[in-house]
């Protein structure tokens, strides 16, 4: 195994040579995504709870490349939805180490896993509704089965993200034992889950604390479990004066909080694995001055990157054609006519000319993974990194590739 490397990989610590000659090979925009941290990080959590069950939240990257390269460590899949199964087990993950986490499934996604579960009769399903239990005892699902908690408490970066406590995750908690009970001798109940949300920050762990506290006593009360599963949500630096997570510090908050149990300790981090091994590189386009700012625009947009857009979020942006110019407010912007389309507003950057390429840093989780093609535009592509080796895990998209749905419209069953 690799070692764990440092606690965080920051935008300035990539090779700025190397990153420039990728976006001239490969084009822009374009994801670029190192396998070496993605293990570095990996390492890190395997030696901060090294008791625990650990599995990758895929959903932050699904990329074959990054799947495999969990794989290969020892840290499990936590699937969202059918695809991510699917996705799971072509990366060669064995059923006994994929978990799906059913929410509000629809029938398709049910009919698919409980057949990949017929193949894979190790697989675990979580279950976060009385409802989903009867739609999969209907489908002849009788295996492994993890309840899925409503903690009434949650955490996270921005509210779109904190699921803690909303009604839509989970079993309210005082209801999960009654159930446990009654589906006792059908299924093989396995485990309790819960997961606060999303980017929890150590400098409060409070929510984290109290969730764990929570799911120890529930795990206690419900007794005979395999695992007492609290979630991922572990926070990255976004920003350069943020000091990163100390894994250590939650590990030992986690355990003091769970009490003692014999269900095994399970964690499931997806941003945390991913976040600060990959970049998103883009090209300035336009650079327009206004009395107040200067305007960059870039080839990449809320299509590529939509986290600025939906919460918020900041990324850190580095001129990478211009170590040494003088720093000027900017606003980094991409090609979408509407204002979420936004980068960075009053970001000082290294006065940008046009053809100048762009990184924006911590872009490997829930970057490619919520990329559209709205405006009709195409995805990116994505170069993956493994020691000196650089290859293409995702071509670019192209307008044919967008228009193939309706070209092959007739070709479709209706629904
Ligand atoms: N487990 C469950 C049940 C989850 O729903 C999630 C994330 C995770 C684990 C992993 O959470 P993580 O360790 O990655 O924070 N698109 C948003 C994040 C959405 C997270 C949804 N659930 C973003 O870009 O910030």
């Amino acid at each position: 195994m690799s070692d764990g490397g440092p606690a965080v990989r920051r935008l300035a610590d990539w090779d700025r040579e190397h990153l420039l000659s990728l976006a001239d090979k490969f084009g822009s925009p374009l994801y670029v995504t190192d396998l070496q941290r993605v293990r570095e990080n990996c390492s890190r959590l395997q030696s901060a709870f090294p008791d625990a069950h650990v599995s990758y939240a895929v959903k932050a990257h699904t990329g074959r490349a990054v799947l495999e390269a969990v794989r290969e460590t020892g840290i499990d899949a936590e699937c969202a939805a059918a695809g991510e199964v699917e996705r799971a087990l072509d990366a060669g993950f064995p059923g006994d180490r994929i978990r799906y986490t059913a929410v509000n499934p629809p029938a398709a996604d049910l009919d698919h896993v409980v057949s990949r579960w017929e193949e894979h009769p190790e697989m675990t399903v979580t279950v976060g509704a009385a409802d989903t239990i009867d739609r999969l005892r209907g489908r002849g699902f009788d295996g492994r089965l993890c309840l899925r908690a409503n903690p009434g408490v949650g955490a996270g970066h921005h509210e779109k993200v904190t699921t803690g406590g909303h009604a839509k995750f989970g079993i309210p908690i005082d209801r999960v034992p009654d159930i446990a009970a009654d589906v006792r001798d059908e299924f093989d109940l396995v485990g309790v889950h819960a997961h606060a949300g999303s980017g929890i920050s150590g400098n409060d762990l409070s929510a984290h604390r109290e969730l764990v506290r929570r799911m120890g006593d529930l795990a206690r009360e419900v007794g005979d479990l395999e695992f007492v599963d609290v979630g991922g949500g572990f926070g990255v630096p976004y920003r350069d004066d943020e000091p990163p997570l100390d894994l250590d510090a939650v590990a030992d908050a986690t355990r003091e909080a769970l009490g003692e149990t014999d269900a095994q300790l399970a964690i499931e981090p997806g941003r945390y694995v991913v976040a600060d091994a990959g970049v998103l590189l883009s090209r300035v386009n336009t650079v327009k001055e206004t009395p107040e700012t200067t305007v960059v625009g870039i080839d990449a947009g809320m299509t590529t990157l939509l986290r600025p857009a939906m919460y918020d979020a900041y990324h850190a942006i580095s001129n990478l054609s211009r170590p040494d110019a003088e720093a000027v407010p900017t606003i980094v912007a991409g090609p979408v006519c509407e204002t979420s389309d936004v980068f960075a507003d009053g970001r000082p950057l290294a006065r940008p000319e046009r053809g100048d390429v762009l990184a924006l840093g911590n872009a490997g989780a829930y970057g490619y993974e919520m990329a559209s093609t709205y405006n009709s535009r195409p995805r990116p592509a994505e170069v993956v990194l493994d020691g000196s080796d650089a290859r293409v895990a995702r071509r670019r998209e192209t307008l044919d590739d967008v228009t193939l749905l309706e070209r092959t419209a007739s070709e479709t069953i209706p629904n």
